[in-house]
């Protein structure tokens, strides 16, 4: 892909990304956060780490199913901003629901599962953001940082199941997401698989290319 086209891409990237902050500080402005402002910004912002989370994760299942690289070079700014996102979700409940009573937050991570649960979350979220640089993945090493990366999959299904669990029954959103999800992985466990199957054929049979050099090199995420 050509530098103009990267750049281009990035920046609506950059657009998409900030538009649910815009929205939100938008109708903070305007007067026009409903009858819970808190609970609509909270969910706002929880909705668009979910997302974030799930198109980050997509991008791989993408290379996968259609021979397509370009999209991989968003996988670190997709994540970034998932990140940021969940820093605010989290704010917002720390400082705005909570008015940092922490006796009162600490009595909500223990006995509210799915407060738990987003909790973990967040916790794993931590160090893949703070490991996202070049210069992190130089010193990890591509194969012990695509394996700490890989962490990605348990923090989706984590924010799956703190959504799942917060829930009101009839609202049928969350399953959506979980599908999402479980068709991604089962993407990534079948191409693993196939990867098996392939490196357990003699190297006469294939000639040593191919897949073998996918399965060597250019794999990860
Ligand atoms: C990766 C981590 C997380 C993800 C993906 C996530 C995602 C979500 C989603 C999708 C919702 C529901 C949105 C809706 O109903 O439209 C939500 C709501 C909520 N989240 Fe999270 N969340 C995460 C972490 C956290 C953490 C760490 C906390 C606090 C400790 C938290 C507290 C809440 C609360 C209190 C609500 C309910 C708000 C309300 O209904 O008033 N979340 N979150």
């Amino acid at each position: 892909m050509s530098r103009r086209a990267r750049i281009f891409l990035k920046s609506a990237v950059w657009g998409v990304a900030l538009s649910p902050l815009a929205l939100l500080l938008y109708r903070f402005l305007t007067n026009q956060l409903g009858p819970n402002p808190i609970s609509y910004a909270t969910n706002l912002l929880g909705d668009t780490t979910l997302r974030l989370l799930l198109a980050s994760l997509a991008l791989t299942p993408l290379r996968i199913l259609f021979g397509i690289a370009w999209q991989m070079s968003l996988r670190r700014l997709l994540g970034l901003f998932a990140f940021f996102y969940v820093c605010l979700h989290f704010t917002v409940w720390i400082a705005v629901d909570h008015f940092f009573d922490w006796g009162e937050l600490a009595a909500d991570i223990v006995k509210r599962p799915y407060i738990t649960v987003g909790m973990l979350a967040l916790t794993l979220l931590v160090p893949l953001a703070g490991t996202s640089t070049s210069g992190m993945v130089k010193r990890l090493g591509g194969k012990n940082w695509r394996r700490l990366h890989r962490l990605v999959y348990l923090i989706g299904l984590l924010g799956v199941l703190h959504y799942l669990w917060l829930v009101k029954k009839g609202v049928n959103d969350p399953y959506l997401y979980a599908v999402i999800l479980v068709v991604l992985l089962g993407i990534r466990l079948w191409d693993w698989a196939r990867h098996k199957a392939w490196l357990g054929v003699p190297t006469w049979l294939h000639g040593g290319h191919s897949l073998i050099k996918t399965a060597n090199g250019t794999r990860g995420g």
